[in-house]
């Protein structure tokens, strides 16, 4: 097999070829989305929410991350594997931020890691790129500033925010960041930028005219019931399923349905 490297994306962006990207945080599910033929897997802090239910994504550690990642990692074959750095790991200074680039490389096998924000992460991009880390931006709606914003809602509406954000993803290409993820902001905005740089842009809830497009896998199958924005579609109703499969298990079990002479030695 044909690895996708993060040339390959650039070769796509160049060909106007869509880059499809989507979480995955274990070995089961890697295995499945890579032979699926998807293109980029994101080990995403959104495990800190989807993984170990909690309300943002500041509380996992690197560790935790390592391990999602480690796991990833021996599912795939074919895809490229980005991890983020979760918070409190590269914003205090460049050093650590290094440090922790390097520890996700080193421990897991992962091709590139993924961090949040513009300027303010600028000194930390440059110093992972030069180590020779591949690094993708992350720009927008950055969950890991949400007591910053204090909700939810869409980014850069505001001229000054969307200047910003032109600025920042400049400043991230100039940097040597290989991609940029654009959550959550106007599509005008995405296509804007989209246009005017040479590296490829992810959206989620950034519109049509990215230069691809990433979602959670607990979002996009339906296991996560409740979380419906305008931006997720759903292609499963998982949760739906995986509840009256199990609710059938259950049944067949108090009824002493299960298991039968034929699943029986
Ligand atoms: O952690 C994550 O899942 C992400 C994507 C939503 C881009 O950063
Ligand atoms: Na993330």
């Amino acid at each position: 097999v044909k690895r996708i490297t993060t040339n390959t994306l650039q070769k796509m962006k160049l060909n106007s070829e869509k880059i499809s990207m989507i979480t995955a945080y274990d070995f089961s599910f890697a295995k499945l989305f890579d032979a699926a033929g998807i293109d980029v897997i994101l080990v995403g802090d959104s495990a800190s929410n989807v993984m170990a239910g909690h309300e943002t994504t500041l509380p996992i550690t690197l560790e935790q991350m390592i391990y999602h990642a480690q796991s990833v990692l021996r599912g795939i074959h074919r895809c490229l594997v980005v991890v983020d750095l979760p918070f409190g790991t590269y914003q205090s200074n460049s050093d650590i931020a290094l440090a922790s680039a390097i520890r996700i490389m080193k421990e897991t096998g992962a091709h590139a890691i993924k961090l949040e924000g513009g300027e303010e992460a600028l000194e930390s991009i440059k110093r992972i790129v030069n180590a020779g880390i591949p690094v993708m931006g992350h720009l927008g709606l950055t969950p890991q500033s949400i007591y910053k914003f204090g909700t939810y809602t869409v980014r850069a509406k505001e001229e000054e925010e969307a200047n910003k954000l032109r600025r920042d993803a400049l400043l991230l290409q100039e940097a040597g960041c290989f991609a940029t993820v654009l959550e959550k902001i106007p599509a005008q905005l995405a296509k804007e930028v989209s246009t005017s740089l040479h590296i490829p842009t992810i959206g989620i809830g950034a519109g049509n005219d990215c230069d691809g497009q990433v979602l959670v896998m607990h979002d996009m199958l339906g296991i996560n019931t409740e979380f419906k924005p305008r931006f997720l579609r759903k292609y499963l109703n998982l949760g739906e399923q995986i509840t009256s499969a199990v609710q059938q298990y259950i049944t067949d079990v108090k009824c002493g349905d299960f298991p039968n002479e034929h699943e029986s030695y």
